[in-house]
């Protein structure tokens, strides 16, 4: 049967991400500065067996490699992030040339095979001399992230129009500052970790302004807070009407939802619900900052890799509804329902109207080589067939997708869990940095030469 031909968009962007320490390696290459996740995989106890990013996946020294399998695969679009002590070794001040030229060198290669270059400027590794100086703590934190975003779109924006400003506050914050099992390891109080996120936002504001100010070419930017959605349990409409309210929800002395980040940024102001929720913790701030804080933005990108089932309790609010026994889930132990990306594109499309962009898909797995050579990850398959046929249903009820990246290009450094997850699509033997390309890989190609009639 033929199918529809305009299944996904023409200009639809289909495209895969990384971040920076997850796959450079380098960790001290040519002038590189240290980061807070160089000095915290040091410490006991912190990551999986021990394990760091000193190598990873060597990307930095194997990017041509990676981006000629990028073309063969037909990404139209790569998102990854740069490394800030490396452009900066000190996060402000000296530049370290051999940094850029290194981004330089990527984003020519990437462009030399048509694939457009889609940049995250913060992806969690805050240079550690700036975690000396109060890192986020520090008011003038947002200055320091203008300052380095004046260096990298200064130099890169002859060439690069995408921009994402920071990734995921909520666990940067959360993961770094509140519960200490991401660097830079810290237990600080609520209150704090409220400030350092205000400053957080402060930055993204900064950031975007300093991009329209100075960019070459018109840019486009969005930001990547994590997409802490909800899904409904059933299709009754009441249990549809819970998930609304739980994504849309802010629950006491946990940094894990959307409104108290996405609302400043986009409506430029915090969600009242959410002033009187954190009302005992919070610090005060001027007025004038959500002046920096909301900026104009051309999508919101969604980091969407679950949703927790809820449904309507007879009190009329909200419940999460445990996993079943023998539920599909990763090995993070993560539903792999893929409702998730019907629903948190239309939730998110409900607040805030905007362009989403799926910046961040994945699901976590243990793959290896079989004894045919390939790698057999049927889950990973499943999972993306499934929740690209659900993201095209939320665009067939009107919300506005621009592009899917799948989470992630290949396995990598999975923070403190180490090497343990594999995310990619392409398969990595750490020992010999040997590349191969799983059965999800081979899908996505399929999938973007058809542009998702494959499907
Ligand atoms: C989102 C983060 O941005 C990324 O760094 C991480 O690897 C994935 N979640 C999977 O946990």
């Amino acid at each position: 049967m033929k199918k529809d031909p305009t299944l996904f968009p023409e200009d639809f962007i289909w495209g895969a991400s990384t971040s920076a320490y997850q796959i450079e390696g380098a960790h001290d290459a040519q002038g590189k500065g240290a980061s807070i996740w160089d000095l915290f995989v040091q410490r006991e106890n912190r990551i999986w067996r021990g394990q760091n990013g000193r190598v990873a996946c060597d990307h930095y020294y194997r990017f041509k490699e990676d981006v000629a399998q990028m073309r063969l695969m037909g990404l139209k679009a790569y998102r990854f992030s740069l490394s800030w002590a490396r452009i900066l070794p000190d996060g402000t001040g000296t530049i370290n040339e051999a940094g850029l030229a290194y981004y330089d060198a990527l984003i020519n290669e990437l462009l030399e095979n048509n694939i457009e270059p889609w940049v995250t400027l913060f992806h969690w590794d805050l240079p550690y001399e700036l975690f000396l100086r109060g890192g986020w703590l520090n008011r003038s934190s947002p200055e320091w992230f203008s300052e380095y975003t004046k260096v990298v779109v200064s130099r890169f924006s002859d060439r690069v129009e995408r921009w994402v400003t920071i990734n995921e506050p909520q666990c940067f914050i959360g993961l770094g500052y509140r519960d200490g099992t991401h660097a830079p390891g810290l237990n600080l109080s609520f209150g704090e970790c409220l400030m350092a996120g205000h400053n957080a936002l402060l930055a993204h504001g900064r950031s975007v302004q300093v991009i329209r100010e100075n960019a070459k070419r018109t840019p486009m930017i969005g930001w990547s807070p994590s997409g802490s959605v909800y899904r409904p349990g059933s299709n009754r409409l009441d249990d549809i009407s819970a998930a609304r309210e739980a994504t849309s929800a802010i629950y006491s002395d946990n940094v894990w939802n959307t409104r108290w980040w996405s609302d400043p940024a986009i409506l430029g102001h915090y969600p009242e619900d959410g002033l009187k929720v954190y009302e005992k913790a919070l610090p005060k701030f001027p007025a004038t900052d959500f002046e920096i804080i909301q900026q104009p933005l051309d999508y919101y990108c969604c980091n969407i890799f679950q949703a927790t089932p809820v449904r309507m309790s007879d009190e009329g609010t909200p419940v999460a509804i445990p996993l079943s026994d023998g539920e599909d889930i990763s090995l993070y132990e993560w539903s792999q329902n893929p409702d998730c990306l019907y629903w948190g594109p239309r939730f998110i499309h409900e607040l805030y109207d905007l362009p989403i962009v799926i910046t961040e898909n994945g699901c976590s797995t243990s793959d290896r080589v079989s004894l045919d050579g390939a790698v057999h990850d049927s889950n990973r398959t499943d999972f993306m067939v499934g929740h690209l046929l659900s993201l095209r249903k939320a665009m067939d009820d009107g919300v506005d997708v621009r592009g899917y990246f799948h989470w992630s290009l290949l396995d990598n450094f999975e923070w403190h869990e180490g090497y343990k997850h594999r995310y990619g699509l392409i398969h990595v033997n750490y020992e010999n940095q040997v590349r191969t390309w799983k059965d999800s890989a081979y899908c996505l190609q399929e999938i973007i030469s058809s542009n998702g009639n494959s499907l």
